[in-house]
Formats: structure tokens, C-alpha cells, sequence
């Protein structure tokens, strides 16, 4: 079987209408929800006042400082106590609305993932108080003998890497506006192999926003490339065929399977990295963003694919495809009303025969500037003692777009969410097509226009999408 060719047997949108999706996991860093490094080494009680040193400074470690640092995306470092001090007020509001750091998956009344994330960043209820409580007290400094080890410096990069690849011309954003370009790469591979690690080196940090690799196996972006081999490209890289294989957002860890687990890919691929550019008015240096790969040794126990399921235009005869939601005129319609709020448009697929079980290792959604909420939810055909009839995948209630990544279970191969024949998975997507949602406000105002327009689905800014991309896993000896 073509392991590949899975993904078109899944009835996966491709090319056309390809997603932004940002990833950053680490199995072998596997954190759970928000540590408690906060308060740990307190020892005078929870009355103590907090202090820089003591307190504050190991959660900006953890959960700041990958972005935080001079050079890198952040507009400011929060790497010593007089950086801090400066914008402690704004720590608190930042941490307390949990806008930072930027995270997308949350539990809802609704939705319950079995399992947490790898990778998770986010802060503990405590360490937020902590927050608060250091910033109440005027933001002492505390004793610098009380501060955490230094962090090594970060190696940035791929264990055991064993190939890059970057674009041969670096690229100049510039402006305050957002860019969006696809550069054609070539790994040269002269026979198939499996992907088991990847990461993105971005070449000028201040600039790059996130990153997406997909596989172009017919080599059709090639003619698309202009002289410095690449093209401009919104939605994805706008050929006919491609699978998506990586992601990458700022504070990003290598994205590395298990040695038993590989990617396949075919020999003579090409490769088209999209690359999402924030210059925010800074005149950026050029960037030619590196793409690190590792394969596996021999042929792997399980081969990887990821499956972008969703963008259904109308429902098919077996009740698939896109349901009837509000709105709607004369049958199931993807369209969201000027100034509606509360939107939603809900798409259904039933994972079909003929494949071997799939296992869930991450997911991700994906919409545009209107979207507000994002759900992916599976009805089992046959539910077992481990796998329930009724399962959340995800829920991304404060849909961000400019944060996308994937979310990956931090769990054992053998505890995966499972698909099988006949399972339906539904998506679910809400949508604030008001100045209310301020996405739409900016989105608007950047094509100078003054108020909501009807939004279906495509490709631009102004468009919308409602897509997952579901990182699947499956046994192949
Ligand atoms: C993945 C990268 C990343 C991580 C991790 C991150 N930040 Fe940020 N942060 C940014 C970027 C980019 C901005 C500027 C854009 C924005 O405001 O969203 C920002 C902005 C901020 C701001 C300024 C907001 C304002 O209104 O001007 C604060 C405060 C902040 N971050 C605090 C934190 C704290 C505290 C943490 C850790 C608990 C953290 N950030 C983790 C990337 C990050």
C-alpha cells in the first residue's frame, strides 16, 4: 500500500487549501500542564513575599525565555531583573488574561482531551498569583543567590540531524505588513526515507513568524519559483498536491518522533517551505531559514502522515462533508454573514475502510482571521474498553491565528486516541464576523475596508477555512 497515497484515500484537502499550522513538540521534554517550579523553593510559606530571584525568575525560564531573549521574536528580553521589573505590571495582565505564553489548547466544558500536551508552556494558577503577589509588592529583587541555575545556552538544532536544506537566495521582509512566501527546496534523495525528526533554524528570528514544510512529490512548485526559488503564497504553497510534514513557531523545540516511528518520503520530493513573516516595521536582515532533517535507520514499525480533513463545500450523500448550520439557504452553505457573531459551520468525515488503525499523536486546527473557536470531536462506530464512543480530540477556544501550532498527547504510543473504519469525526467552527473580533477589525483595515464583508471559504486573509490537521500514526509491521 502506498503509505502516502493514505492521505488522498482519506479524502484529505490538499494543495488548495492548505493550513498555517505552527508546532513545536518534544516528546522527550513531555511537560504536562504548568509546573509548580513557582513556589517549590519557597521556604518561608505561602506568605512570603516573592522575589525576583526566588520566585519569578525560574518561571520566566521555563515558559518565557524561548522567545523572550534578546534576538528573538519577542519585542522585549525578560532574561534579568531589570528587564522584568520594567513591564512587571504587564506580566501580570499577560499571564492573568493567559495570552502569554501564547497557547491555543484549552479544556472546555465541552471538550476533555484525555491527555495533556507535550510541551505545554503554560502557567500554573499559582505561579500567576506568584506573579501578581511580586508585582503587588513592588518587584523586589531578592537575593541573587537564590536565582536558578542558568539555563545551558540553548543548542539550537536537531540531534543526529543528517540533512538540511535553505533557500539558496535569504529573503528580505520589510514593512509592517505581514508576508507570506514558499521557497522551492531540493533534499536530493535518491531513495525513499523516513522522516524521524525535524526542526526549523529561522534565519533572522526577529522576523520569522512560523513555518510550514510540505512535500511536493510531483515537483510542481518548481515551475511556479521565480529566479530566486521561491513565489508568494498565502493559504499554502498553491499546487496541486501537497502533504504537509512540519511546522514550526517561535520557541519551537525540534519535532521528533520516536526511533520506531518515520515519515516516508519518496525519492527525487521536493520540498516548499512557507514561511509566515511579522516584520512589525522592523527593516529585517535577510533570512534564509535552515530546514533540519533525521531519518530512521531501517524501515519504521509505525509510518506518520499528516491528514488535513475539512474545507468541505456541501454534504454528500452519505450525510458527510459540510452539515446544515445557520444561515443556510437552500441546503448546506459555507458562509458567514456579514456582522454575524456566534457563527458556526460544522463539517463531518467518517474515517473509511480498507486502513490500518490510526492513532492521534497530535492535531491541530486551523482557521483564518474571523475564526474564534475550534472543536474536533470523534463519534465511534465501535467504541472499546479504551477508546469511548464519544471523544474530544481538541478545543481551541481563543482561536488565535497568529499561534498556531500542533498539539501533541503526551502519552504512550499504546494510549493514542484511535480512529478506525466508520468513526466520524466532526468540525466544528465558530466565527465573530464583527468589529467586535478585532482580527476582523485589523484584517479590514489592512484592505482598506470599512466594515465586515461576507466571508465563504478560499485562500485569502478574508477568506475562511475550517480544517484539521491530524498527525496519525499507524503500525506497518
Ligand atoms: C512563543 C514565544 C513567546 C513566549 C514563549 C512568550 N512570549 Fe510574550 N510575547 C511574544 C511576542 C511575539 C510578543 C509580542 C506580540 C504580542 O503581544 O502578542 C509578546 C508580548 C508579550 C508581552 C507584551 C504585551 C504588551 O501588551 O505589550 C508581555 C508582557 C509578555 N509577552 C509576557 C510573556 C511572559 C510573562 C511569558 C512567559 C510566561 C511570555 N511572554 C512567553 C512571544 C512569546
Amino acid at each position: 500500500m502506498n503509505r502516502l497515497g493514505m492521505a488522498s484515500g482519506l479524502g484529505v484537502v490538499f494543495a488548495a487549501t492548505l493550513p498555517f499550522i505552527g508546532c513545536s513538540s518534544d516528546p522527550a521534554t513531555g511537560g504536562a500542564t504548568g509546573g509548580s517550579s513557582a513556589t517549590s523553593t519557597s521556604t518561608g510559606g505561602p506568605t512570603a513575599q516573592p522575589t525576583f530571584h526566588k520566585d519569578i525568575e525560574p518561571i520566566l525560564q521555563r515558559s518565557c525565555q524561548s522567545c523572550h531573549t534578546a534576538g528573538k521574536i519577542a519585542p522585549f528580553a525578560l532574561s534579568t531583573y531589570d528587564d522584568a521589573k520594567t513591564v512587571a505590571s504587564l506580566l501580570v495582565t499577560r499571564t492573568q488574561d493567559r495570552t502569554m505564553p501564547p497557547w491555543g489548547a484549552f479544556e472546555t466544558d465541552t471538550c476533555k482531551p484525555r491527555h495533556g500536551w507535550k510541551d505545554d508552556k503554560r502557567l500554573s494558577d499559582a505561579e500567576i498569583k506568584t506573579i501578581e503577589a511580586w508585582n503587588t509588592a513592588g518587584a523586589p529583587e531578592g537575593d541573587p543567590k537564590d536565582a536558578p541555575e542558568k539555563p545551558a545556552p540553548a543548542v539550537e538544532g536537531l540531534p543526529g540531524v543528517q540533512l538540511t536544506v535553505a533557500p539558496k537566495t535569504p529573503f528580505v521582509a520589510s514593512g509592517e505588513k505581514d508576508q507570506f512566501r514558499c521557497f522551492v527546496l531540493d533534499p536530493k534523495l535518491d531513495k525513499k526515507r523516513y522522516l524521524n525528526g525535524t526542526h526549523f533554524i529561522a534565519g533572522n528570528p526577529k522576523v520569522v513568524h512560523h513555518a510550514l514544510m510540505f512535500l511536493d512529490q510531483a515537483g510542481e512548485s518548481v515551475a511556479k519559483a521565480d529566479a530566486d526559488g521561491g513565489y508568494d503564497c498565502f493559504g499554502g504553497p498553491e499546487i496541486s498536491k501537497a502533504n504537509l510534514i512540519a511546522a514550526w513557531a517561535p520557541g519551537g523545540v525540534p519535532n521528533e518522533y520516536p526511533s520506531n516511528i518515520g515519515l516516508p518520503v519518496e525519492a527525487g520530493s521536493k520540498l516548499v517551505m512557507q514561511i509566515h513573516y511579522h516584520p512589525a516595521g522592523a527593516t529585517g536582515a535577510p533570512d534564509a531559514t535552515q530546514f533540519q532533517m533525521r531519518f530512521t535507520d531501517a524501515d519504521p514499525d509505525y509510518e506518520a502522515a499528516i491528514a488535513l480533513i475539512g474545507n468541505f463545500t456541501k454534504q454528500d450523500a452519505s450525510g458527510d462533508g459540510l452539515l446544515p448550520g445557520p444561515d443556510d439557504m437552500g441546503g448546506p452553505q459555507f458562509l458567514i454573514p456579514a456582522g454575524a457573531k456566534a457563527h458556526t459551520e460544522t463539517m463531518r468525515f467518517t474515517v473509511p475502510g480498507g486502513l490500518p488503525p490510526l492513532k492521534v499523536y497530535g492535531i491541530a486546527t486551523h482557521m483564518h482571521y474571523v475564526g474564534t473557536d475550534m472543536s474536533i470531536q470523534v463519534a465511534r462506530a465501535t467504541p472499546t474498553a479504551t477508546q469511548p464512543a464519544d471523544e474530544c480530540l481538541v478545543e481551541t477556544p481563543r482561536w488565535d491565528f497568529n499561534w498556531q501550532r500542533q498539539y501533541a498527547y503526551d502519552a504512550e504510543i499504546a494510549a493514542l486516541p484511535t480512529l478506525v473504519a466508520g468513526d466520524q469525526v466532526t468540525f466544528k467552527c465558530t466565527y465573530d464576523n464583527s468589529t467586535e473580533n478585532p482580527f476582523v477589525k485589523r484584517a479590514l483595515l489592512e484592505q482598506n475596508l470599512s466594515s465586515p464583508q461576507d466571508v465563504s471559504l478560499g485562500e485569502t486573509t478574508l477568506d475562511e477555512m475550517c480544517l484539521g490537521a491530524i498527525n496519525v500514526i499507524y503500525k506497518v509491521k
